[in-house]
């Protein structure tokens, strides 16, 4: 992507936090909005970081998609997982750029996105969906994303088996992960990461239970995260009234080889 905005180009037109619209700029289309409209035509040509005026006079900044600004425009058919605990499950999954890894189930892609986001160009992620409607939704919500080349989707249930083998990691979100720990370790690597997302106490417990009996797996550690977003209005700055606080545990471990 350029500094300056071409024909066809995916751009966020910002005019403040609740005002953020993804647009795909064609020279004879237009934003239309509560502060007036935008006319592509005025956008294409200038540089990332500058501004556009409404019809009315308001000011929209033409920024650069984020992920994350994506991910907020993704159609959502399925709990998903949030930026708070995203992040943090793929730093501590140690995957990179050419990572080979696989996750369960896909719902609609918000995990599998992040995780494209970070083992592309090299890396690929497998994704296993039982749904055949939620795959498609979700496969849509990577390509809007730019990121469909780094994903392979399967409609199958994961508790089949993985096809794939040698991985660097494995990534399950779905409801009866402890069913499925076997699975994740013919998967895995030698030393290759398992990471569980679980939304309640009941299956956290039996997570963990079932990789402590499995005798295949080291550091053995639950998770689960907190972050308080901030007002950032001068004289008022302190965390906001309302947040979300809980999603999910986190479940980490790490493969060994049976002796
Ligand atoms: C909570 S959603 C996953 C959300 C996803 N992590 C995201 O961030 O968008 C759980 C998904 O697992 C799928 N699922 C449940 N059991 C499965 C199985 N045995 N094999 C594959 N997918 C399964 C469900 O259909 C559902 O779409």
């Amino acid at each position: 992507m350029s500094d300056i905005v071409k024909e066809g180009d995916i751009v966020l037109l910002y005019f403040d936090e609740n005002r953020k619209f993804l647009v795909k700029v064609r020279s004879e289309g237009r934003l239309d909005s509560d502060k007036g409209y935008v006319m592509f035509s005025d956008v294409i040509g200038k540089p990332y970081g500058t501004f556009v005026e409404t019809n009315l006079g308001f000011k929209a900044y033409i920024l650069k998609p984020l992920l994350l600004d994506y991910i907020e425009k993704f159609r959502r058919i399925t709990q998903i997982i949030y930026p708070k605990d995203l992040s943090f499950i793929v730093f501590i999954s140690g995957i990179s750029s050419g990572s080979i890894v696989v996750e369960a189930g896909t719902g609609s892609g918000v995990l599998t996105a992040s995780l494209a986001n970070f083992v592309k160009p090299n890396g690929k992620v497998y994704t296993y969906e039982i749904r055949k409607e939620f795959l498609e939704i979700a496969m849509r919500n990577v390509e809007l994303a730019g990121l469909k080349d780094y994903v392979v989707f399967k409609n199958k249930d994961v508790r089949e088996g993985i096809e794939e083998r040698n991985v660097d990691a494995v990534f399950y979100d779905l409801p009866t992960p402890w069913e499925l720990i076997d699975v994740a370790y013919e998967a895995l690597k030698p030393t290759g990461s398992l990471v569980v997302f679980i939304p309640t106490v009941e299956q956290l417990s039996k997570t963990i239970a079932k990789l402590r009996e499995h005798k295949g797996f080291v550091s053995i550690k639950a998770f689960d995260t907190m972050v308080r977003q901030y007002k950032t209005v001068p004289g008022e700055v302190r965390p906001n009234t309302w947040a979300i606080v809980h999603t999910g545990y986190i479940v980490y471990a790490r493969k060994i080889l049976k002796h």
